[in-house]
């Protein structure tokens, strides 16, 4: 099994004694990720799918691979059930416009959780807008959970969708989702999942989930930017009219019409992210490596020291779940009474990288009625010594604003 200090290594970039908490926006990349796209471009680069000779065939084999790795990693009964896409966002896109547009009607409702991404939201604000249809959120308790009521009496009889991440971006809760799934299975409505955040912290299993559509970014799982995932059950990704417009998806053209091309490829216009999807199979490789067991294990180690330390600071307020086991490794925080972005700038002078703001969740942090947070967030390359950095930046804040603090 791979140590904590060995897994650091994995990361050329951390060889320069940063202290980077800040993988809820992007991961860092392992030598194995960088290795496997500079030998793509440097012995293998071609167009897929259009050549015949043997240096493009290779490459439309090891794009196919890369779905084919992606399919196993998350249990797709089939590989044409994964598209890719640019990221998490371009996904979701995708969803609305083939999707949304199509099948909600005036009057249909949509349920969202307050913890969305905008990349969620937004989408189905322009389907509720454009197709007259209602849109409500499953809001949070005081313990930052969904409970089994709010979501009974929100997901009725119109919700013909339901969107809702697996872990919050900006609490890093545990979402209730399979009771959200099955909630809004039994009124008919499909369900759009983004596990954006939980991918590279636990295994996923999309046939055990039974979500409909299932959306994450590779850049925030070991991968490179420019690449994401859609999983779309067979049945619906089939029947979805495309979302982009030529190259790839194209069948058959005519001057006044066209035909498409069969699934995932309908859905794949254009030249693809050949070295970004090798990219990203290999960082499935490198967590298949590490393996989920390990990753827990020190992640959760991790996050009980992280969570200790800011509680014996008393100028800090944590937005942390009650129950223990549903809190991960991404935690929310604020020094009470410096705004976020002060905060920000006093831990960048002893080099902490962490993320403030509304983190692309802005309906939550004005739910929260907070004017942002600090968050940190933490994957297995992180050491207890950065948690220790992070103290010391933060008593540093504190040293900083004392004086108007103790007013
Ligand atoms: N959505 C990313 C984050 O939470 C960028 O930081």
């Amino acid at each position: 099994m791979k140590t904590a200090e060995r897994i650091r290594k994995d990361f050329p970039i951390l060889d320069n004694d940063i202290c980077y908490l800040d993988s809820a926006a992007t991961s860092q990349k392992p030598a194995m990720v960088i290795d496997a796209i500079v030998n793509y471009y440097k012995n293998q680069n071609a167009n897929a799918h259009r050549g015949t000779y043997n240096l493009s065939i290779s490459a439309s084999n090891e794009y196919e691979k890369a779905r084919d790795i992606v399919a196993k990693f998350i249990n797709a009964k089939d590989s044409s059930e994964i598209v890719f896409t640019k990221n998490a966002t371009e996904s979701l896109n995708l969803v609305a416009n083939s999707y949304g547009y199509e099948n909600i009607k005036s009057g249909d409702k949509i349920v969202l959780s307050i913890m969305e991404h905008h990349s969620m939201i937004v989408p189905w604000q322009q389907v509720a807008i454009k197709n007259n249809a209602k849109l409500e959120y499953l809001l949070l308790n005081d313990d930052f959970e969904i409970s089994k009521e709010e979501i009974d009496s929100k997901i009725t009889q119109n919700t013909k969708v339901v969107g809702i991440s697996s872990v919050s971006n900006v609490l890093g809760v545990k979402t209730n989702y399979e009771y959200i799934i099955k909630k809004a299975h039994s009124v008919g409505a499909v369900v759009v999942l983004d596990i954006t955040q939980s991918i590279l912290h636990y295994p996923f299993d999309v046939q055990k989930t039974d979500a409909d559509f299932v959306v994450f970014s590779g850049h925030k799982m070991f991968g490179p930017t420019g690449i994401g995932v859609l999983y779309a059950k067979k049945e619906l990704l089939s029947k979805m009219k495309p979302f982009l417009y030529g190259g790839d998806m194209i069948e058959y053209v005519s001057q006044q019409t066209a035909t498409f091309a069969e699934i995932p490829n309908k859905f794949e216009a254009g030249t693809q992210n050949i070295a970004g999807a090798i990219g990203l199979k290999t960082a499935i490789e490198y967590i298949q490596n590490v393996g989920f067991e390990n990753i827990e294990k020190i992640e959760t180690d991790l996050t009980n020291y992280a969570i200790e330390k800011l509680s014996q600071l008393n100028f800090v307020d944590l937005y942390i779940a009650k129950d223990k086991t549903k809190q991960t490794g991404v935690i929310s925080f604020n020094v009470k009474g410096v705004h976020p972005h002060d905060v920000a700038e006093i831990l960048n002078t002893v080099g902490v990288c962490i993320r403030v703001g509304n983190h692309c969740a802005e309906p939550l942090i004005k739910f929260l009625n907070l004017p942002g947070t600090c968050r940190l967030s933490l994957a297995i390359y992180n050491t207890k010594q950065d948690i220790d950095k992070l103290i010391f930046g933060l008593n540093k804040v504190y040293d900083v604003f004392k004086k108007y603090l103790e007013k």
